[in-house]
Protein backbone atom coordinates (compact mmCIF):
# COMPACT_ATOMS: atom_id res chain seq x y z
CA UNK A 1 0.00 0.00 0.00
CA UNK A 2 0.89 3.29 -0.65
CA UNK A 3 2.30 6.41 1.35
CA UNK A 4 -0.96 8.58 1.44
CA UNK A 5 0.75 12.00 1.04
CA UNK A 6 -1.44 14.21 3.44
CA UNK A 7 -2.35 17.63 1.75
CA UNK A 8 -4.02 19.26 4.34
CA UNK A 9 -1.14 18.88 6.98
CA UNK A 10 1.44 20.06 4.35
CA UNK A 11 -0.56 23.22 3.81
CA UNK A 12 -0.89 24.10 7.18
CA UNK A 13 3.13 23.36 7.96
CA UNK A 14 3.50 25.90 4.75
CA UNK A 15 1.50 28.07 6.34
CA UNK A 16 3.04 27.90 9.99
CA UNK A 17 6.00 28.08 8.54
CA UNK A 18 4.97 31.74 6.36
CA UNK A 19 3.11 32.94 9.64
CA UNK A 20 6.82 32.75 11.64
CA UNK A 21 8.41 34.64 8.42
CA UNK A 22 5.66 37.03 8.96
CA UNK A 23 6.42 37.55 12.56
CA UNK A 24 10.32 38.15 11.67
CA UNK A 25 9.00 40.81 8.51
CA UNK A 26 7.08 42.63 11.32
CA UNK A 27 9.14 42.92 14.29
CA UNK A 28 12.74 43.47 11.61
CA UNK A 29 11.58 45.95 9.55
CA UNK A 30 8.14 46.85 10.50
CA UNK A 31 6.47 45.67 7.51
CA UNK A 32 3.13 43.71 7.21
CA UNK A 33 3.03 42.06 3.58
CA UNK A 34 -0.96 42.32 2.31
CA UNK A 35 -2.75 40.52 -0.24
CA UNK A 36 -4.84 41.78 -2.59
CA UNK A 37 -8.29 40.17 -3.60
CA UNK A 38 -10.69 41.36 -6.42
CA UNK A 39 -13.89 39.61 -7.25
CA UNK A 40 -16.40 40.37 -9.69
CA UNK A 41 -19.48 39.24 -10.00
CA UNK A 42 -21.22 37.11 -7.30
CA UNK A 43 -20.16 33.34 -8.51
CA UNK A 44 -20.75 31.44 -5.59
CA UNK A 45 -17.70 28.94 -5.90
CA UNK A 46 -15.13 32.04 -6.47
CA UNK A 47 -17.18 33.79 -3.31
CA UNK A 48 -15.89 30.31 -1.26
CA UNK A 49 -12.18 30.70 -2.64
CA UNK A 50 -12.04 34.64 -2.14
CA UNK A 51 -13.00 34.33 1.23
CA UNK A 52 -10.90 31.00 1.90
CA UNK A 53 -7.77 33.22 0.99
CA UNK A 54 -9.02 35.87 2.97
CA UNK A 55 -8.94 34.02 6.35
CA UNK A 56 -5.25 32.31 5.18
CA UNK A 57 -4.14 35.67 5.30
CA UNK A 58 -5.23 36.29 8.55
CA UNK A 59 -4.02 33.09 9.79
CA UNK A 60 -0.51 33.92 8.86
CA UNK A 61 -0.73 37.77 9.90
CA UNK A 62 -0.68 39.11 6.42
CA UNK A 63 -3.46 42.51 5.85
CA UNK A 64 -6.16 41.09 3.27
CA UNK A 65 -7.75 43.61 1.23
CA UNK A 66 -10.86 42.29 -0.38
CA UNK A 67 -12.28 44.32 -3.36
CA UNK A 68 -15.93 43.09 -4.26
CA UNK A 69 -17.28 44.36 -7.57
CA UNK A 70 -20.35 44.20 -9.30
CA UNK A 71 -20.71 41.94 -12.34
CA UNK A 72 -21.21 44.65 -14.62
CA UNK A 73 -18.54 46.48 -13.85
CA UNK A 74 -16.32 47.52 -17.02
CA UNK A 75 -12.99 46.68 -18.37
CA UNK A 76 -11.86 50.18 -17.68
CA UNK A 77 -12.76 50.31 -13.86
CA UNK A 78 -11.40 46.93 -13.36
CA UNK A 79 -7.75 48.22 -14.78
CA UNK A 80 -8.22 51.34 -12.98
CA UNK A 81 -8.58 49.29 -9.46
CA UNK A 82 -5.47 47.15 -10.77
CA UNK A 83 -3.33 50.41 -11.29
CA UNK A 84 -4.13 51.66 -8.03
CA UNK A 85 -3.19 48.33 -6.33
CA UNK A 86 -0.19 48.23 -8.59
CA UNK A 87 0.95 51.64 -6.88
CA UNK A 88 0.08 50.93 -2.94
CA UNK A 89 2.86 50.30 -0.81
CA UNK A 90 1.01 48.11 1.49
CA UNK A 91 -0.09 46.27 -1.07
CA UNK A 92 2.40 43.13 -2.66
CA UNK A 93 0.15 40.70 -3.58
CA UNK A 94 -2.87 41.12 -6.15
CA UNK A 95 -4.57 38.75 -7.19
CA UNK A 96 -7.78 38.98 -9.45
CA UNK A 97 -9.62 35.91 -9.18
CA UNK A 98 -10.87 34.05 -12.21
CA UNK A 99 -12.96 33.30 -14.08
CA UNK A 100 -14.27 36.76 -14.52
CA UNK A 101 -17.05 38.06 -15.85
CA UNK A 102 -17.23 37.21 -20.18
CA UNK A 103 -17.87 40.86 -21.04
CA UNK A 104 -13.81 41.07 -19.89
CA UNK A 105 -11.11 40.40 -20.71
CA UNK A 106 -9.02 38.66 -18.46
CA UNK A 107 -5.79 38.18 -20.23
CA UNK A 108 -5.46 42.04 -20.02
CA UNK A 109 -6.17 42.32 -16.27
CA UNK A 110 -3.36 39.72 -16.06
CA UNK A 111 -1.07 41.64 -18.07
CA UNK A 112 -1.86 44.68 -15.98
CA UNK A 113 -1.11 43.87 -12.73
CA UNK A 114 3.01 44.31 -11.84
CA UNK A 115 4.84 40.86 -12.40
CA UNK A 116 6.22 41.86 -8.74
CA UNK A 117 2.64 42.05 -7.17
CA UNK A 118 1.34 38.71 -9.39
CA UNK A 119 1.20 36.20 -7.29
CA UNK A 120 -0.74 33.87 -8.91
CA UNK A 121 2.39 33.49 -11.64
CA UNK A 122 0.00 34.17 -14.31
CA UNK A 123 1.33 37.39 -16.02
CA UNK A 124 3.53 36.43 -19.00
CA UNK A 125 6.86 38.14 -17.61
CA UNK A 126 6.50 35.70 -14.60
CA UNK A 127 6.02 32.60 -17.13
CA UNK A 128 8.98 33.75 -19.12
CA UNK A 129 11.07 34.11 -15.95
CA UNK A 130 10.13 30.40 -14.85
CA UNK A 131 10.93 29.23 -18.69
CA UNK A 132 14.52 30.51 -18.71
CA UNK A 133 14.69 30.03 -14.77
CA UNK A 134 15.14 32.98 -13.65
CA UNK A 135 14.22 33.66 -9.77
CA UNK A 136 9.85 34.34 -10.34
CA UNK A 137 6.41 34.03 -8.72
CA UNK A 138 5.71 30.55 -9.68
CA UNK A 139 1.81 29.81 -10.09
CA UNK A 140 0.71 28.68 -7.17
CA UNK A 141 -1.31 24.97 -7.78
CA UNK A 142 2.27 23.74 -9.56
CA UNK A 143 4.58 24.74 -7.08
CA UNK A 144 2.63 22.91 -4.77
CA UNK A 145 2.51 19.72 -6.33
CA UNK A 146 6.47 20.01 -5.93
CA UNK A 147 5.92 20.88 -2.51
CA UNK A 148 4.63 17.56 -2.05
CA UNK A 149 6.92 15.87 -3.91
CA UNK A 150 9.83 17.09 -1.84
CA UNK A 151 7.74 16.60 1.49
CA UNK A 152 6.72 13.23 0.60
CA UNK A 153 10.64 12.19 0.17
CA UNK A 154 10.63 11.89 -3.86
CA UNK A 155 14.00 11.99 -5.63
CA UNK A 156 13.65 14.15 -8.36
CA UNK A 157 16.84 14.60 -9.69
CA UNK A 158 17.30 12.57 -12.72
CA UNK A 159 13.89 11.34 -11.84
CA UNK A 160 11.01 10.67 -15.05
CA UNK A 161 8.80 13.14 -14.45
CA UNK A 162 5.64 12.42 -16.69
CA UNK A 163 3.32 15.16 -16.58
CA UNK A 164 -0.27 14.11 -18.08
CA UNK A 165 -2.18 17.47 -19.15
CA UNK A 166 -0.56 20.42 -21.11
CA UNK A 167 -2.81 23.83 -19.43
CA UNK A 168 -0.91 26.63 -19.29
CA UNK A 169 -1.87 27.15 -15.33
CA UNK A 170 -0.71 23.44 -14.51
CA UNK A 171 0.69 21.30 -17.36
CA UNK A 172 3.26 23.51 -18.67
CA UNK A 173 4.33 25.31 -15.37
CA UNK A 174 4.44 22.06 -13.42
CA UNK A 175 6.86 21.24 -15.96
CA UNK A 176 9.18 23.77 -16.23
CA UNK A 177 9.30 23.32 -12.20
CA UNK A 178 10.12 19.90 -12.39
CA UNK A 179 13.18 20.70 -15.20
CA UNK A 180 14.51 22.94 -13.04
CA UNK A 181 14.49 20.63 -10.28
CA UNK A 182 16.58 18.68 -12.62
CA UNK A 183 14.16 15.96 -13.52
CA UNK A 184 13.31 14.41 -16.40
CA UNK A 185 10.13 15.84 -17.68
CA UNK A 186 8.00 14.41 -20.85
CA UNK A 187 4.85 16.34 -21.00
CA UNK A 188 2.29 13.77 -22.24
CA UNK A 189 -1.62 14.57 -23.60
CA UNK A 190 -4.67 13.26 -25.41
CA UNK A 191 -2.34 13.21 -28.68
CA UNK A 192 0.39 11.01 -26.91
CA UNK A 193 1.22 7.78 -28.02
CA UNK A 194 1.17 5.10 -26.09
CA UNK A 195 0.23 6.92 -23.31
CA UNK A 196 -0.18 4.40 -20.91
CA UNK A 197 3.16 2.81 -21.67
CA UNK A 198 4.58 6.41 -21.67
CA UNK A 199 2.74 7.32 -17.61
CA UNK A 200 4.32 3.62 -16.62
CA UNK A 201 7.98 4.68 -17.39
CA UNK A 202 7.29 7.45 -14.60
CA UNK A 203 9.51 7.88 -11.28
CA UNK A 204 6.99 10.88 -10.82
CA UNK A 205 3.51 10.85 -12.29
CA UNK A 206 1.28 14.38 -12.84
CA UNK A 207 -2.24 13.99 -13.78
CA UNK A 208 -3.63 17.33 -14.84
CA UNK A 209 -6.34 16.22 -17.37
CA UNK A 210 -9.72 16.89 -15.62
CA UNK A 211 -10.87 13.48 -16.49
CA UNK A 212 -12.06 11.63 -13.51
CA UNK A 213 -9.70 8.49 -12.89
CA UNK A 214 -8.23 8.44 -16.67
CA UNK A 215 -4.70 7.05 -14.82
CA UNK A 216 -5.91 3.62 -14.05
CA UNK A 217 -3.88 1.31 -12.32
CA UNK A 218 -2.00 -0.15 -14.80
CA UNK A 219 -0.45 3.29 -16.12
CA UNK A 220 1.18 3.74 -12.99
CA UNK A 221 4.88 2.26 -12.69
CA UNK A 222 5.78 0.17 -9.48
CA UNK A 223 7.24 3.05 -6.94
CA UNK A 224 6.05 6.05 -8.39
CA UNK A 225 4.71 9.23 -6.71
CA UNK A 226 1.51 9.71 -7.77
CA UNK A 227 0.18 13.72 -7.81
CA UNK A 228 -3.11 13.77 -8.82
CA UNK A 229 -4.07 17.86 -9.68
CA UNK A 230 -8.28 16.43 -10.82
CA UNK A 231 -11.01 17.88 -8.71
CA UNK A 232 -14.02 16.16 -11.07
CA UNK A 233 -17.48 16.70 -9.46
CA UNK A 234 -19.12 13.23 -10.62
CA UNK A 235 -22.16 11.28 -9.07
CA UNK A 236 -20.28 9.42 -6.44
CA UNK A 237 -18.65 12.37 -5.44
CA UNK A 238 -15.36 14.54 -6.13
CA UNK A 239 -12.49 12.47 -7.94
CA UNK A 240 -9.45 12.98 -9.28
CA UNK A 241 -8.10 12.42 -12.31
CA UNK A 242 -6.17 8.79 -11.01
CA UNK A 243 -8.24 5.43 -10.47
CA UNK A 244 -7.06 6.43 -6.55
CA UNK A 245 -8.19 2.52 -5.25
CA UNK A 246 -6.04 0.70 -8.12
CA UNK A 247 -2.86 3.59 -8.78
CA UNK A 248 -2.31 3.06 -4.68
CA UNK A 249 -1.51 -0.86 -5.26
CA UNK A 250 1.11 0.20 -7.45
CA UNK A 251 2.61 3.65 -6.50
CA UNK A 252 5.47 4.55 -3.34
CA UNK A 253 3.60 7.32 -2.23
CA UNK A 254 0.25 9.16 -4.07
CA UNK A 255 -2.50 11.70 -3.11
CA UNK A 256 -5.73 11.40 -2.42
CA UNK A 257 -8.32 13.71 -3.78
CA UNK A 258 -9.72 15.79 -1.77
CA UNK A 259 -6.63 16.30 0.43
CA UNK A 260 -4.15 16.58 -1.75
CA UNK A 261 -3.32 19.21 -4.30
CA UNK A 262 -6.22 20.99 -3.25
CA UNK A 263 -5.32 22.80 -0.22
CA UNK A 264 -1.52 23.40 -1.39
CA UNK A 265 -2.92 26.33 -3.30
CA UNK A 266 -3.35 28.76 -0.67
CA UNK A 267 -0.51 27.16 0.75
CA UNK A 268 1.51 28.23 -1.89
CA UNK A 269 -0.51 31.54 -2.66
CA UNK A 270 0.64 32.73 0.84
CA UNK A 271 4.15 31.70 0.22
CA UNK A 272 4.25 33.93 -3.22
CA UNK A 273 2.68 37.01 -1.07
CA UNK A 274 5.29 36.47 1.30
CA UNK A 275 7.91 36.49 -0.86
CA UNK A 276 6.98 39.38 -3.12
CA UNK A 277 6.85 41.38 0.26
CA UNK A 278 10.18 40.50 0.73
CA UNK A 279 11.52 41.18 -2.83
CA UNK A 280 10.25 44.62 -1.72
N1 LIG B 1 -9.84 30.58 -9.88
C1 LIG B 1 -9.65 29.28 -9.55
N2 LIG B 1 -8.38 29.08 -9.16
C2 LIG B 1 -7.75 30.27 -9.25
C3 LIG B 1 -6.42 30.71 -8.96
O1 LIG B 1 -5.53 29.95 -8.57
N3 LIG B 1 -6.19 32.03 -9.15
C4 LIG B 1 -7.14 32.89 -9.60
N4 LIG B 1 -6.80 34.17 -9.79
N5 LIG B 1 -8.36 32.53 -9.88
C5 LIG B 1 -8.67 31.22 -9.69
Amino acid sequence: MAIIIDGKQISADIRAEVAVEVEKMKTDHGLTPGLAVVLVGEDPASQVYVRNKESACHEVGFNSFKYELPADTTQEKLMQLVDELNCRDDVHGILVQLPLPKHLDSSLVLLAIDPNKDVDGFHPVNVGRLAVGQATLPPCTPAGCVELLKRSGAELEGANAVIVGRSNIVGKPAALLLLSENCTVTIAHSKTKDLPGVCRAADILVAAVGIPKMITGDMVGEGATVIDVGINRTAEGLVGDVDFEAASQKARAITPVPGGVGPMTIAMLMKNTLKAAQMR
